[in-house]
């Protein structure tokens, strides 16, 4: 399996424009149905509080952006898709790379620099109106990040500095606790077009020159007639260089289209003509994408549906890396573990507790061993020899998580462990050789 991972977080409030379209959802979709590599997109919702105290908002927010993705052709199934907040371990692990990370690193950021500054010039106390959430944003978004070991995350420009302070964060916590997580590299597209919007500056919500991407057929229409040209007079060739609607174009057509589109230019096509073709263009690469998004949107329940199962696909991969962050950090079960005897065993592998597996014949079988060699608790008969594994892969992934196995009183006054299934996997028949089986297995997780 590949270990290459792409990661993405998407914020973009409210409904996308044809620049995101272009800029961003379309080159991600086309990454993620690439074979050597693993692709997680996920809605930060968590972020979205850092700039928007409006309930109905953020969720309409979430919505809107869900369904464009699915509309635009993401494939949950194939990849990761998810809500940051379906996932409780992302702010665990913000607090925990908190407190590694330094002050001066965050001070450093750019957003927060930048209201600093906003706040100086309007002669405000330097805190104005700056959140705790604003300062420590780029905490999360490390967070987000090594949750999952993503090795590459695409951003645009003004993100580089996150990413690189996720992997100062990182590197930080590596050097002391040990090499728990991959070094982020972010991945800067220099030829994906920035799209020129209406008044042929980059298309950005900043500057009011967007043109939606789901608008309906009829407003995509009169939105691409306010595209502005020059006065040049039908029969009059025109120019390409500069020329915002043969950009808009460009983005949308084949290199032989554009090259058609080129000669009308020479040839004096007329601009109301021009902005016809663009609009055949363009609507014909939406329509389809435009009726599943507003399917989409009128039935929120099925998009809900689609980020759990995404969010519990991921949840997995997060809940195992965290488990090991938290074991690092001394956040870890007790049970009864004896310290000397746990850094006994650590510093000397021969003397640690093991899973031994055989076969007699009843059938297949293990044994957890304790460091000495005894006997600790002994499994059921399983009928092949890789039911028996998937069993003590239950237990061990339970134990590195600092979590107890599933159990129940057996029938003779012992206990039982259960396997993910329910089904009873071992069995004792002395309740007080529980606590030897916790204590086992927590020394094998460590
Ligand atoms: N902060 C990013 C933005 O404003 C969005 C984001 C949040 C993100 N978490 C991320 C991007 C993790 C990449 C990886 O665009």
């Amino acid at each position: 399996m590949s270990t290459h991972r792409i990661l993405t977080g998407i914020t973009t409030p409210g409904s996308p424009h044809l620049g995101n379209y272009v800029g961003a959802i379309r080159p991600a979709i086309a990454a993620s149905q690439r074979e050597d590599a693993q692709s997680f997109f996920f809605l930060a919702d968590y972020h979205a509080l850092v700039k928007c105290d409006d309930p109905e908002r953020v969720r309409r927010s979430t919505l809107e952006i869900a369904a464009s993705w699915l509309a635009c052709g993401l494939d949950p199934e194939r990849v990761y898709f998810y809500r940051q907040s379906d996932i409780p371990e992302i702010p665990e692990l913000t607090w925990i790379l908190a407190c590694s990370a330094g002050k001066g690193l965050l001070n450093r950021a750019h957003a927060y620099k930048a209201a600093v500054d906003a706040n100086g010039v309007a002669g405000e106390d330097p805190d104005a109106g700056i959140s705790v959430g604003l300062f420590s944003d780029p905490v999360l978004m490390a967070a987000d990040i090594l949750a999952f070991n993503a090795t590459s995350v695409p951003v645009g420009r003004d993100q580089v500095q996150h990413i690189e302070m996720a992997r100062d964060m990182a590197a930080r916590f590596n050097h002391h606790y040990g090499e728990l997580f991959v070094l982020p590299q972010a991945q800067v597209d220099e030829h994906v077009a920035t799209l020129p919007g209406l008044d042929g500056r980059k298309m950005s919500k900043s500057y009011d020159n967007t043109i939606g991407l789901w608008l309906t057929e009829r407003d995509l229409k009169s939105a691409i007639a306010r595209i502005v040209t020059d006065s040049r007079a039908p029969g009059e060739a025109k120019d390409t260089q500069g020329s915002a609607l043969f950009e808009l174009y460009r983005a949308f057509a084949s290199p032989e289209e554009t090259a058609a589109m080129a000669e009308a230019y020479a040839g004096g096509i007329a601009w109301g003509e021009a902005k016809q073709r663009l609009f055949e263009r363009i609507d014909s690469e939406l329509r389809p994408m435009r009726e599943r998004y507003y399917q989409l949107v009128s039935k929120p329940g099925e998009i809900e549906e689609i980020l759990r199962f995404g969010g519990r696909k991921a949840r997995a991969l997060a809940i195992a890396l965290v488990a090991d962050v938290r074991m690092a950090v001394g956040i870890a079960p007790l049970f009864n573990v004896r310290w000397e005897k746990a850094k006994a065993a650590k510093s000397d592998r021969d003397s640690q507790p093991r899973f031994v597996s055989f076969r007699d014949d009843s059938g297949f079988r293990f044994k957890l061993l304790d460091g000495d060699g005894t006997l600790v608790l002994e499994s059921v008969a399983f009928a092949d020899p890789k039911a028996c594994g998937q069993a003590v892969g239950v237990l061990k992934k339970l134990a590195v998580a600092g979590a107890a196995p599933a159990q129940r009183p057996g029938s003779d006054g012992g206990f039982e462990l259960l396997g993910d299934d329910g089904a009873t996997v071992a069995r004792g028949s002395d309740p007080a050789r529980l606590a030897a089986v916790m204590e086992q297995l927590t020394l094998l997780a460590a």
